[in-house]
């Protein structure tokens, strides 16, 4: 969980109750996030996992961009920040990729797009796993043909960005976890990692039912004293409030909590990541700063409402207890 609530804290929680704890590189310097696996590694020896951001392509047109630009200022002004720089660049993507490679995490998680063929093979060669985060069939595929030892499906209801490279931009649609399991099952025998909503042990029981040998979770761990979670959002997120996937904070899809920047101004973002993070970054900063929720991402998935104030380890533990006992009770039904 870039941007905020992941921590070494968190990572070490998670890893301490059986989980997989993942520390986030993106937004990161490369050299912060080798401070942050080092803090990592003192805090426990268990494996643990690496998530990158995949470059985007090419820049987004500059043109398409100013309007957008015009559109916000007043927003900046609002918060008494100045917009940022509208920065295109590769998040430190080669760095990174050294990093890993020398750290030698037991995974590296990918998002926003599919590694080539030979950053998986360079994985391997440091004996790390490679997981491609997919969010259709087309994408699962690709993964697949790059090498990927597993796939992370993440379904459209997950908090954060949209994971895939190949979906339809537009903010709305996007496939439910159930059927995403489904369908990519049939098209790969890869191992998967569902995403997507999975607050408690009953939604981890499901979708192991439905093909998954795993789950991450984003949304179920933010308000754990280990997440970094932004104060004004974490009144918010066991209240009972829609969400919806916008690029006006990023330039990208992502679910977050309805708030008023979002409302007033998802219609006229371009799609134009980083440079609309970069953008808004100052403008967002100032609002958490100042505890406006109106005016940054509130980041959450769609079963938000469910989020529990406990120690991250405690959570995992009572996400795979529930699990457990779920599954006992469903393998007692009889169908006839
Ligand atoms: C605040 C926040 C930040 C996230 N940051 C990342 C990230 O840096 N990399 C990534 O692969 N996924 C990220 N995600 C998506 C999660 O990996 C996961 O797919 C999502 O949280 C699952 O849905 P849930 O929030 O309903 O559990 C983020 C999600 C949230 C809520």
């Amino acid at each position: 969980m870039a941007g905020g609530p992941s921590t070494p804290e968190l990572a070490a929680a998670v890893c301490r109750a059986g989980g997989l704890g993942f520390l986030a590189a993106g937004y990161k310097r490369a050299d912060a996030v080798g401070n942050e696996i080092r803090a990592l590694r003192e805090a426990t020896v268990a494996p643990f996992g690496v998530n990158v951001f995949v470059p985007t392509p090419e820049p987004a047109d500059p043109d398409g961009l100013s309007d957008y630009l015009q559109q916000i200022a007043p927003e900046a002004a609002r918060q008494g920040a100045e917009l940022g720089e509208p920065r295109f660049d590769d998040d430190d993507w080669e760095a990174k990729l050294a990093l890993v490679c020398a750290e030698r995490p037991a995974v590296v998680s990918f998002t926003f797009g599919c590694p080539a063929r030979d950053v998986v093979d360079r994985l391997h060669r440091a004996e790390i796993a490679a997981w491609v985060t997919i969010t259709n069939v087309e994408e699962a595929h690709a993964a697949h043909a790059a090498g990927a030892d597993a796939l992370v499906v993440q379904g459209t209801e997950a908090g954060g960005h949209r994971g895939g490279w190949l979906a339809d931009d537009s903010d709305e649609g996007g496939v439910g976890l159930l059927v995403l399991l489904r369908t990519v099952s049939r098209a790969t025998s890869l191992p998967l990692i569902a995403t997507g909503g999975i607050m408690d042990g009953a939604a981890l029981a499901a979708v192991l039912c439905a093909g998954a040998s795993a789950a991450q979770v984003g949304t179920a761990l933010m308000l754990s004293p280990e997440a970094a979670t932004a104060e004004a959002q974490r009144a918010l997120l066991a209240e009972q409030r829609p969400t919806r996937v916008t690029r006006a904070f990023s330039g990208r899809p992502a679910r977050g909590i309805v708030n008023r920047f979002m409302t007033e101004h998802s219609a006229g973002a371009p799609l134009a990541y980083p440079e609309i993070h970069h953008v808004t970054s100052p403008l967002r900063a100032a609002a958490r700063r100042r505890g406006d929720a109106d005016a940054f991402n509130l980041w959450a998935g769609q079963a938000h409402e469910l989020v529990q104030a406990r120690p991250a380890g405690e959570i995992v533990r009572q996400i795979a207890e529930e699990a457990s006992a779920v599954l006992g009770r469903v393998s007692a039904i009889r169908l006839r």
